[in-house]
């Protein structure tokens, strides 16, 4: 039987404890080729984020993939962090090998931009961190909007945020990326606030990674330290979900059709995801965004502890 061809995929992330899970999960599938991945500014200053990516993909064995350089700051503003979330470095307690492997000489959006190019209609990207390489190369490169066939992103809330009341951190931490992004015309899904609360990883499945291999141990240290802090509700891995939505999206037990923006001002509302639900039978406007609303939990758990031992050699 003919093999299926992969789906060329960009990941774009601030690695993060969850996102240096979620980079496990893609490094493991086979849905989808990995074309390169684009640090950026975000949990951590953008030297850790390159640090991290490239130690992730040493200790996954897939030293293969190209790390590029990426923003060290917001598109129009200084940037954020988020403080000390994710430990000292972003990896929580984790400590790995300096890496060997280097990184690119070019940078994120000028990458997003040729391989956009080579791959017209077929590019997915897959954001798990604030949207400011999206934003430049989209502002650098407006024909991406045009080639880019659907970006996945972990971001905003519809009714929440974790910054402030209103800004989940990957908006809030670039509110004018997100919105560049979510104004592209590029088909949006949206794995908010509301779904990555629901989908926990609990203290039985951590058990179970750190039974693991190396790949696994690592995964299983990383979302340990947050299941200690849950107070036994479950760690929260809200990258996670959406590598997992894009590997099979069937591990989502309802979507929604949505126009959404972002709020750039405000004063207790910057960076929140502004969303119109489009009902399809009344649809008088296109949606620009699938939001992810309800997940299988264990689905995501079994997920994340397969994928990992794949790894594991
Ligand atoms: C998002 O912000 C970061 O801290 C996480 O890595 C995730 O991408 C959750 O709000
Ligand atoms: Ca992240």
């Amino acid at each position: 039987m003919a093999e299926l061809k992969k789906i060329p995929l960009i990941i774009d992330c601030d690695p993060g404890v969850d996102d240096a899970v979620a980079l496990f999960m893609m490094m493991a599938q086979d849905r989808y080729e990995i074309l390169g991945i684009t640090p950026v500014n975000g949990n951590k200053p953008l030297e850790n984020s390159e640090k991290n990516s490239l130690m992730l993909c040493e200790l996954a064995g897939r030293e293969d993939i190209p790390v590029l350089h990426g923003a060290h700051k917001a598109v129009f503003a200084e940037g954020r962090t988020a403080g000390a979330i994710h430990g000292a470095t972003g990896l929580g307690g984790v400590v790995l090998p300096d890496p060997r492997k280097q990184l690119e000489k070019e940078y994120a959006w000028d990458f997003i931009g040729r391989k956009a190019k080579e791959h017209p209609g077929e590019l997915e990207i897959l954001a798990i961190g604030p949207l400011t390489n999206l934003a430049i190369a989209l502002l650098k490169y407006p024909e991406l909007a045009g080639q880019v066939k659907r970006i996945v992103i972990m971001g905003g809330g519809i009714s929440t945020g974790n910054m402030t009341a209103s800004g989940e951190f990957n908006i809030w931490a670039d509110a004018d990326a997100a919105r560049i992004v979510f104004r592209s015309g590029i088909p949006m899904a949206m794995i908010g606030l509301e779904v990555c609360n629901e989908g926990r990883i609990m203290a039985d499945e951590v058990a179970a990674l750190k039974a693991g291999g190396p790949v696994s141990r690592v995964a299983g240290q990383l979302i340990g330290e947050r299941e200690e802090r849950s107070g036994g509700k479950g760690a929260v891995l809200c990258d996670a979900l959406a590598a997992a939505y894009m590997i099979d999206p069937g591990v989502m037990t309802e979507v929604f059709d949505a126009v959404v923006d972002v709020e750039t001002g405000g004063f207790i509302t910057e960076g929140r995801t502004v969303a119109k639900r489009i009902y399809r039978e009344f649809a008088d406007e296109k949606a620009n965004t699938v939001v992810c609303w309800h997940i299988d939990r264990p689905k995501l758990a079994e997920m994340i502890i397969q994928l990992c031992k794949k790894l594991d050699g």
